[in-house]
């Protein structure tokens, strides 16, 4: 989710940093994985169908006057301070944007993903690409605001949407509660809850369940400079064989045939 506000020092100049290492359309990558991810997912242009129809819901979701209390249990919206929300306001502010959300749908898609967690629902507009994605799969999508969960499973029902499991609560209790009864997940967004320490925690959730194909995607990885260190430390953690940030978000990779770990600055 972009949080347009007024960054700071530290996130200037990691802004700066990025700017200068990124490799736009994949110069300077190596693995042969890292090459098929620039060009079958970060820099594929082909057109879906499903790309259409999902952003005119985000059109007519920027227009809706509808107001939500919304109880947010996270880090909050430096943008939305408020618990009384109107729709029209989150869609805004407060949720992906067109490009994150086919870059999520394009790796649901070339890699045949089957099993999906989002960790913040919100309007469910994400949860729509995610779930659309591959309808033989399932998304278990996790929200503590029971208005939203409300909000977004009726979206999912005006589209004939039903792979999608929402799940209400805090992440500190259902993930773990939700880790417990799977065997393993190919994609997790983790989109809320911004802080380091909740974050960290997250992810040493998710690792005890990935697979070789696994992808863990975190949003907002220099929303704030806590967030920054946070994402260092996923980077180097020895599990993760591959690291690309673009950044407003941070994706890795645990494939053990990536011999050599890699870190990626993608422009996009
Ligand atoms: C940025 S929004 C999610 C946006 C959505 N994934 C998308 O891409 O459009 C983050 C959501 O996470 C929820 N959230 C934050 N911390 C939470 C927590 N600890 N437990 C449950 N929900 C939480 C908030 O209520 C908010 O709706």
């Amino acid at each position: 989710m972009p949080l347009v506000r007024l960054p700071d020092f530290k996130q200037i100049s990691s802004f700066i940093r990025h700017f200068f290492i990124s490799s736009a359309g994949g110069h300077g990558v190596h693995s042969p994985f890292a090459y098929r991810l620039c060009e079958e997912v970060f820099y594929n242009n082909n057109f879906f169908y499903e790309f259409e129809h999902l952003e005119t819901r985000r059109a007519e979701l920027q227009k809706n006057n509808t107001t939500l209390n919304v109880e947010d249990l996270g880090a909050g919206s430096k943008l939305l301070p408020n618990t009384t929300r109107k729709v029209s306001s989150i869609a805004k502010n407060g949720i992906s944007n067109k490009v994150q959300s086919q870059i999520l749908f394009r790796l649901i898609n070339y890699f045949d993903y089957k099993t999906t967690i989002e960790l913040g629902t919100s309007l469910g507009l994400n949860t729509l690409y995610l779930a659309r994605a591959n309808k033989n799969g399932k998304v278990f999508s996790l929200e503590g605001s029971k208005n939203l969960i409300a909000f977004a499973s009726e979206q999912a029902r005006k589209i004939n949407t039903h792979n999608i499991e929402f799940i209400a609560g805090n992440f500190d209790q259902r993930l773990p509660e939700l880790l417990n009864t799977i065997q393993t997940f190919d994609l997790a967004y983790v989109d809320g809850n911004h802080h380091r320490e909740a974050t960290l925690r997250y992810f040493h959730y998710l690792l005890e369940k990935v697979n070789e194909q696994s992808c863990i995607v975190f949003d907002d990885i220099h929303w704030s400079h806590e967030m920054s260190i946070a994402w260092e430390e996923i980077k180097q953690h020895p599990s993760v064989r591959l690291s690309i940030d673009t950044y407003s978000s941070g994706y890795v990779f645990f494939r053990s045939e990536l011999k050599e770990k890699q870190h990626l600055h993608f422009w996009l």
